[in-house]
């Protein structure tokens, strides 16, 4: 393979994300013996630190055990730390020595950075430190990539300006998730799924993303964005497209993305009418931490009408799918964290059986907690009675595959930038279909202030989320 040094660049090494996530990452690489062997990590912030300084900073997440100190150490001479500002040219020479002291390489920049300042840096990357020759340089970057069609493209045509689309790793990490990247597995490597998998089998589709808990004291930035910015255009949107989409001429990066593109092209804007908003309250009965509701986080505005659940139903016009609802929920302060995609099939036609006795199967892809693929089958009740009863065919991962370690979203994605691999990575064309698809209704939310329904703390959401769930012909199995 490629023997150059790679240098990974993360910019905003001083923050939250790169302390949290980025570094804990990078560690995980390096001990598990991932991370191309010539590699070269430099953190990039403002705030003057030492190396130690920055990593202890990250060290509470890195979970170093105790027979890990002596790699830990060997981690530590592959880092170091430039402090410099994000706007001077003369900062970022500085940046570019220090990489060019380590010699002709590769280079990677993780802008773990406020979107306010992505104009700048990539600016002063695109004129001071761009690898040279036979190297390349590549650009990761964070969600949120704008906040509407308009200001997504804006940030696009920049982004454009500076490097080719292939430099570009738009980041989601759901796409980095197992269960998430084995749709396109189950999908088009199982000859039973691939004749039901339309309009005349399928009756609904329901996608959802669930967590237990609030905006945590992050209500401030939340607020600016609301759940569907947040999960809904991004995450969510995402794996509708890997359900949906028809069958890539190959698993190739740009096939696949194709395929999503032509999905996302085929959705039409979402009106209010097919959505349902919700904002949580504090539940007096809950925890401490249920009994605080959205506007009790003193960083959100009192009056704020920002939801923080949402369920709305999309259509994707084409032939496969044309009727097909796909209801996409998320919400926070609920009663669980789960994500999965459920996909309900119509009813048996002809039931021979007693009424309301057969019911709908479903295929359920659990994404989290505790992966798994199961499908709702009827079966007789076994011994000598005659009934029939619902039960699964269930491949639970830990289970099946038990101790297998399921890699986290992040450190993939993180590899396939090393890689060149954008598969996992999202194209500015998907990106402005994304935005097309959300941005009228997101304009009249903030322009008319639609007042979202309160929901408890703890609750499944609104019940109008059920009622509207219900209205398209979604049957509640009492566990989605
Ligand atoms: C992020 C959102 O993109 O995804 C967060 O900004 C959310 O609000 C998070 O909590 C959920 O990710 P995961 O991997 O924990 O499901």
């Amino acid at each position: 393979g490629d023997k150059s040094v790679n240098v990974f660049v993360c910019m905003g090494a001083s923050g939250d994300l790169a302390k949290k996530k980025i570094y804990p990452v990078l560690w995980n690489l390096y001990k598990e013996d991932l991370l191309p062997t010539e590699t070269r990590i430099i953190g990039y912030a403002r705030t003057k630190l030492s190396l130690e300084e920055l990593l202890s900073r990250c060290e509470p997440f890195m979970k170093i055990k105790d027979g890990e100190k002596a790699k830990y150490a060997e981690f530590i001479k592959i880092n170091s730390y430039v402090a410099g500002n994000y706007d001077k040219a003369a900062d970022f020479k500085r940046l570019d020595d220090a990489i060019k002291e380590i010699g002709s390489c590769h280079r990677l920049f993780y802008l773990a950075l406020p979107p306010s300042v992505y104009e700048p840096v990539t600016l002063n990357i695109k004129a001071t430190c761009m690898a040279t020759g036979d190297k390349w340089t590549r650009i990761i970057i964070e969600k949120p990539f704008g906040r509407d069609l308009d200001s997504s493209e804006h940030l696009s045509q920049h982004l454009a300006s500076l490097f080719k689309e292939e430099q570009l790793y738009r980041i989601d990490h759901y796409l980095g998730k197992e269960m998430v990247q084995n749709l396109v597995v189950l999908r088009f490597g199982n000859r039973i799924l691939s004749p039901i998998w339309n309009r005349d089998s399928v009756s609904s589709i329901v996608i959802s993303f669930k967590e237990p808990i609030g905006t945590q004291g992050r209500g401030g930035y939340f607020d600016e964005f609301g759940i569907i910015r947040d999960v809904m255009q991004n995450h969510l949107l995402q794996l509708l497209t890997l359900v949906a989409m028809e069958k890539p001429p190959s698993t190739k990066a740009e096939d696949i993305r194709n395929e999503k593109v032509k999905v996302l092209k085929s959705i039409p804007p979402i009106e209010l009418k097919d959505v349902v908003l919700g904002q949580y309250v504090g539940n007096p009965d809950g925890t401490p931490d249920q009994r605080e509701g959205y506007l009790d986080d003193p960083t959100v505005p009192k009056d704020s009408v920002t939801p923080t659940f949402v369920t709305a139903a999309m259509f994707v016009k084409n032939e496969r799918w044309d009727g097909v609802p796909f209801i996409l929920r998320c919400g926070k302060a609920l009663n669980e964290r789960k994500a999965e995609v459920r996909i309900q099939f119509r009813d048996v036609p002809g039931d021979i059986f007693a009424e309301g006795k057969v019911k709908r199967n479903e295929l359920v892809i659990r994404v989290q907690p505790n992966e798994a693929v199961y499908m709702k089958l009827m079966t007789k009740t076994p011994g000598m009675s005659f009934n029939c009863e619902e039960t699964e065919l269930d491949l639970t991962y830990h289970s099946r595959y038990s101790g297998v370690s399921m890699p986290e979203a992040y450190e993939r994605l993180i590899l396939d930038v090393f890689n060149g691999s954008q598969i996992n990575f999202v194209r500015s064309d998907e990106l402005y279909e994304a935005w097309r698809i959300f941005t009228p209704l997101l304009h009249k939310i903030e322009k008319e202030k639609i007042k979202p329904i309160p929901y408890i703390f703890g609750s499944r959401g609104p019940k109008e989320s059920d009622e509207m769930s219900a209205k398209y012909d979604f049957k509640y199995t009492g566990e989605y």
